[in-house]
């Protein structure tokens, strides 16, 4: 991906690694579209950065994804990056008497059919630009499943699963398929005590460290690794999976 002169759309842009993400991206002479739920988040990271578009989006809305697509497509018919990087964590208790399917459900929905809906329907503005990405935000947990949250690890490894299958059909196009790995990272995704956990990585480090890597295109097979991820990602053939499977297990 060239890191200048792109139009960008990423989901989950109103806070964490979305917003962090794009700043970096704005700074760096893009324009982006970011998109999330909260209009107040979105007007007030559009001000901090001029140039900026903020649009409104609940990914949840099977409806809504279309409309917004077909807005973003006659507003930005140069779009060539989709950055997919809304999503929810929660945790789920299947020793409970009984499961709250609620929150699987919608875990699917946000982290799963989401991507699947945006990205067909703004597959064909990026295939008719000259060079285009297609990116989702995974999870180190894509690889190994943290046992509190079965349904956010299971989403992500279907994520990962899923963005190899249409690199592999997209491979003969103009359209790059990325995957972006966070390792735990210093954001609000569970809560506000994860902003502040010094077991995460703070979220400029992750930052700086994604753009030096896409600067670099160091991305071997599509993957977007950075350094912290790479125990989790690599587990199962550095034969240490079951250990770090026990050691999330009992967080
Ligand atoms: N932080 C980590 O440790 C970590 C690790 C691995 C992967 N990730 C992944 O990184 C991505 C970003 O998470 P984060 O850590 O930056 O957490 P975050 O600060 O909670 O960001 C989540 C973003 O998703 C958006 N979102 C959630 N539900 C939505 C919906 N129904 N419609 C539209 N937007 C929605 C939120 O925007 P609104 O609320 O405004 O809609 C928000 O901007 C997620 O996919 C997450 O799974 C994070």
């Amino acid at each position: 991906m060239n890191i200048t002169g792109n139009t960008i759309l990423i989901t989950g842009g109103t806070s964490g690694i979305g917003k962090a993400l794009a700043e970096a991206l704005h700074a760096r002479q893009n324009k982006v579209i970011i998109a999330g739920r909260r209009q107040q988040l979105l007007d007030q990271v559009t001000a901090a950065n001029p140039g900026m578009i903020g649009l409104q989006l609940d990914v949840d809305d099977k409806g809504s994804i279309e409309q917004f697509a077909a807005q973003v497509q006659r507003q930005f018919p140069e779009l060539n990056v989709l950055i997919n990087n809304a999503g929810i964590m929660r945790a789920e208790d299947y020793t409970a008497e009984k499961v709250d399917v609620a929150t699987a459900e919608a875990t699917l929905t946000t982290n799963i059919s989401s991507v699947v809906r945006l990205t067909a329907a703004l597959l064909p503005t990026l295939k008719a630009q000259p060079k285009a990405t297609l990116m989702a935000t995974t999870s180190g947990l894509a690889h190994v499943p943290m046992a509190a949250f079965p349904t956010y690890s299971g989403t992500k490894a279907f994520l990962h699963a899923w963005l190899e299958a249409v690199r592999f059909q997209l491979r003969n196009t103009n359209v790059e398929v990325l995957e972006l790995t966070p390792p735990y990272v210093q954001t609000d995704l569970t809560g506000s005590h994860q902003a502040n956990d010094p077991r995460a990585m703070p979220l400029d480090e992750f930052i700086t460290e994604v753009m030096q890597i896409l600067e670099s295109g160091n991305t071997p097979k599509g993957e977007i690794l950075v350094e912290r991820v790479k125990p989790l990602r690599w587990a199962e053939k550095n034969g240490s999976y079951e250990q770090l499977l026990t050691a999330l297990g009992s967080q």
